[in-house]
């Protein structure tokens, strides 16, 4: 691993800080291969998910981010031990689970949500949770209310306290009838967590049924868990005595393989993405389409590539799958901001989640932001009133500027907007993007971008 990486990768560490920057010189067309592996969103659930198991589980196509390290130590906590076996294959043992100190479990689970998750096979495995203050992105306020109700309604007791929160299950976990106000990703996650051992059927109903979440359950499956995803997103989880390890191959980041396909396209490059596959992206790869960009399908990876020609605007909605994910919007308007007139991106997943333009602006973007969304905008998912709109009018060449990085998708849409941008640009606060894309810096040299890393 190049020491640049292991920079990357302590900066990821510490997220918050704004000493690690990157100068950029920008209007270099992105050309090259780059490999992708297996999705953050999924890879750190299926880490959790051993905690279930009683004999280890092998994990692989595990990306070398940060949020895996946070995963990593909490694991570690609580006496899993995680080894590296091969490059990106972690065999993950939960023969001697222990209650781990609070204190210990605060530091590390600072810079991420997915310690909500631990909940469910906790409470199955010792008896309690204790859970932190939760960080992650700061996208809108990310409550964890569906969580806490999913929980409560298996027959845990939620105690909040100035610490955080303390799970307990006097009485064991029951199955449960449940239904999601909306169907988020982390709480169907959270059901599925503590249904898979908890005493008799549960049903749940307004599921969130991404690609993720479907590979999240074949995991389950190979661990001995009952799980019938019904249509309609409603699943039935028949809780089992007990699970074995598991031994899978993690999905691919779509995510990440949408980011770099946005930066062929805005820096007029061409970038072989290998490891992505059609079927997760195809939402995305019709938008690709319509703004102009083009694509081949190979059987290990896919190309993406500016072909000429002018890029036009686009509507797009982000929703829950099968829709065009919100994680693709930031990347994606970098590129508009190149299109021949008016786009306008509805973001109806997280209510905070434009923050990122602001940066796109000072480099010359001509980008507003309507906060209630657009008054008698024909919506096809009215979801609250918070929605927010961003109308994205072009084409507006940039220029470099200096800016820092609010969260992982947005300073990726910085590094394209840096990358396209005449003249320089330096962007702060980098080392949050390595909590979700791995080898950003190297694979960045690998397609001959001009850059300077100052970890
Ligand atoms: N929500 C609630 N209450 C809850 C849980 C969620 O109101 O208890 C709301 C959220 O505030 C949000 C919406 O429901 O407005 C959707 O949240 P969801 O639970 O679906 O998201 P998540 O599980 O917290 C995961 C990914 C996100 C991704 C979303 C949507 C992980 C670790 N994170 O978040 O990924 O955007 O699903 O697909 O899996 C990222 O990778 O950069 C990222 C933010």
């Amino acid at each position: 691993m190049s020491s640049v990486v292991q920079d990357a990768q302590k900066a990821g560490q510490r997220v918050g800080l704004k000493s690690d920057k990157i100068v950029i010189n920008g209007g270099k067309p992105l050309r090259g291969r780059i490999e992708i592996r297996g999705a953050k969103n999924l890879a750190t659930k299926a880490m959790v998910a051993a905690l279930l198991g009683d004999t280890p589980s092998l994990l692989k196509d595990v990306p070398d981010i940060s949020d895996v390290g946070v995963v990593t130590g909490m694991l570690n906590a609580y006496g899993v031990s995680v080894t590296e076996i091969a490059p990106g294959e972690l065999l993950l043992d939960p023969s001697n689970v222990l209650k781990a100190h609070f204190a210990e479990i605060d530091a590390l689970a600072g810079s991420s949500r997915i310690p909500i998750l631990f909940c469910g096979p906790l409470l199955h495995r010792l008896g309690e949770a204790l859970i932190p203050d939760l960080g992650g992105c700061r996208i809108g306020d990310r409550p964890i209310d569906f969580h806490l109700d999913a929980l409560r309604a298996f027959g845990a007791i939620v105690d909040k306290s100035y610490e955080g929160i303390r799970l307990t299950a006097p009485n064991g976990l029951k199955g449960a009838q449940i239904e999601l106000p909306y169907p988020s990703v982390g709480a169907t996650e959270q059901v599925l967590l503590t249904a898979v051992r908890a005493e008799g059927v549960t049903e749940l109903k307004n599921a969130a049924i991404e690609p993720e979440i479907m590979d999240l359950i074949a995991i389950l499956q190979k661990m001995g868990a009952i799980i019938n995803v019904e249509p309609n997103r409603v699943i039935f989880i028949e809780g089992v005595d007990s699970l074995d390890g598991y031994e899978h191959r993690a999905l691919f980041d779509r995510n990440e393989a949408a980011s770099w396909a946005s930066a062929a396209l805005a820096t007029e490059g061409d970038i072989f993405v290998g490891g992505a596959k059609q079927q997760e992206l195809m939402t995305f790869l019709n938008i690709f389409r319509k703004v102009g960009g083009a694509f081949d399908i190979h059987e290990d990876g896919i190309r993406f590539y500016h072909p000429g020609g002018t890029l036009k605007p686009v509507v797009v909605e982000t929703d829950v799958h099968p829709g065009f994910m919100t994680d693709w919007q930031q990347p994606l308007i970098v590129a508009l901001t190149k299109a021949e007139g008016v786009s306008i991106v509805h973001e109806t997943v997280y209510e905070n989640r434009f923050g990122f333009t602001d940066a796109l602006i000072a480099m010359g973007a001509n980008i507003v932001v309507h906060k209630d969304g657009l008054a008698g905008y024909d919506r096809r998912v009215a979801r609250r009133e918070f929605e927010q709109a961003a109308v994205i009018t072009g084409p507006t060449p940039l220029h470099g500027a200096d800016v820092v990085v609010p969260d992982l998708r947005g300073g990726f849409s910085h590094l394209i907007a840096a990358l396209t941008a005449e003249g320089r640009s330096t962007i702060s606060n980098v080392g949050i993007i390595s909590r979700g894309y791995e080898h950003f810096i190297d694979k960045l040299a690998l397609l001959g971008a001009d850059f300077i890393y100052e970890g």
